[in-house]
């Protein structure tokens, strides 16, 4: 049981609109699960991973963790998004284990040099991930990284880089054969975004000390469940509908700041997945109560463009208690879960269709089995959509205008 659950009462959409695309949807999720589609390894790969790729990484997590006290990850969306998504959520640094810090997801130079300039004295190593190898943003991070790397520790830098990547195309391949890094391998049925359960991901995940084994296994429990192809089939209809009926924005709301990483993954996820053929809904995540002061005017009384996917965290972590006022002795989560009943109602009022998901905590099962249930959900939706949730096609587009500017055609 993952304990996750779904609320659609309150979406506006009827049970008989819902009954008539049932059989579209419930066609779309049979062929990702008979492998009729092209990149849809992730289907079954939290359950079918092998153990031993388990045991190998946990390994290896505990090599990077004897060498450095940071652990630069180099890569860009789905190479880097999941990794933060969990690591923040968890609270981020764990006593005793490496910092994650992450590099090549911009061509920042004020970044990159505020990044080299903090490692100065701190012991690091290097997680290059990139599926294709060849993606900009990662490979110029990683050559700046690499040299200071290697300009601190000489020869022995080669073992303080770790390579993530397709198991035989690409020039990082190459590399770390040809160097001698340690690495591993994206499968090559599975794409960036849907790579979450990967060593991609779950790699740097074990070195800052996450339990990787529970977050593939929420996945696995997930992928396996009754509710994925239930309520997670219910969720990609909806959403249909709610596309058809007008609305073009699917806000993704959170009342904890730790689950901002998780709202940039699943902006990826469902951005790259939908939004194409002049489709799609467009996806925007917001944290409350921060959002509520600023964005919260539009929601309550704007244009009627979108509509909400509030995610409630039952049992929420550390709590404190109010000293003193006319609330005293009660205690912030308590107050903070009165404030998402009190936002669903405000919002139900103004007319906004709501979905609630609702997870038992955040925790790394958690976290595996509602990132997975996102997962079908999109691409169970780009198929009703009639669009290809596994291809990102649009995103060449700037990266040609940028070639041109470099003079690189
Ligand atoms: O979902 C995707 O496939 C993309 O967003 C990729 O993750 C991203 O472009 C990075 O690609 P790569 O891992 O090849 O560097």
């Amino acid at each position: 049981m993952t304990g996750i659950s779904i609320e659609l009462s309150r979406s506006g959409i009827e049970q008989e609109k819902l009954d008539e695309i049932r059989n579209a949807a419930e066609a779309a999720a049979a062929d990702l699960a008979e492998k009729k589609e092209a990149f849809n390894g992730w289907v079954r790969w939290p359950y079918s991973m092998p153990d031993k790729l388990l045991d190998k990484l946990e390994q290896e997590a505990r090599r990077i963790r004897s060498l450095c006290e940071v652990l630069v990850v180099v890569g860009i969306g789905g190479s880097y998004l999941g990794t933060e998504a969990v690591f923040s959520a968890l609270g981020g640094r764990r006593e005793g284990y490496p910092e994650l810090v992450f590099a090549g997801n911009s061509l920042s130079g004020e970044y990159h040099s505020r990044l080299l300039r903090s490692l100065e004295g701190r012991n690091f190593c290097i997680c290059v991930v990139s599926k294709s190898g060849t993606t900009m943003e990662s490979r110029l991070a990683f050559d700046v990284l690499k040299k200071a790397l290697y300009d601190r520790y000489g020869q022995s830098a080669a073992e303080r880089i770790v390579a993530v990547t397709d198991p035989v195309n690409g020039i990082l391949r190459q590399e770390a054969e040809a160097m001698g890094y340690s690495s591993f391998e994206i499968p090559p049925d599975i794409g960036g975004r849907y790579s979450a359960f990967t060593p991609a991901i779950l790699l740097p995940l074990a070195v800052s000390g996450a339990d990787v084994r529970a977050f593939v296994r929420g996945a696995a429990e997930m992928a396996k469940s009754d509710f994925v192809q239930g309520a997670g089939l219910e969720y990609a209809m909806t959403r249909f509908l709610l596309m058809n009926s007008g609305k073009s924005i699917e806000a993704f709301e959170y009342f904890e700041p730790s689950l901002h990483g998780v709202g940039e993954w699943i902006k990826q996820l469902f951005a790259e997945s939908e939004g194409k053929d002049g489709k799609g809904l467009f996806p925007v995540t917001m944290t409350f109560s921060t959002d509520l002061h600023s964005i919260g005017q539009f929601l309550q009384e704007g244009s009627r463009v979108f509509f909400e996917t509030v995610i409630r965290i039952r049992e929420a972590g550390e709590d404190v208690v109010i000293p003193d006022g006319k609330l005293k002795g009660r205690s912030l989560n308590e107050i903070n879960a009165l404030a998402v009943d009190g936002v669903i109602n405000a919002h139900t009022k103004a007319g906004t269709p709501i979905i609630e998901i609702s997870i038992p905590r955040v925790d790394e099962s958690s976290l595996g089995a509602l990132m997975y249930f996102f997962m079908m959900t999109t691409a169970v939706t780009g198929r009703l959509m009639k669009v290809d949730p596994f291809t990102q096609n649009g995103v060449e587009e700037y990266k040609a205008q940028i070639r041109a500017l470099l003079g690189q055609e």
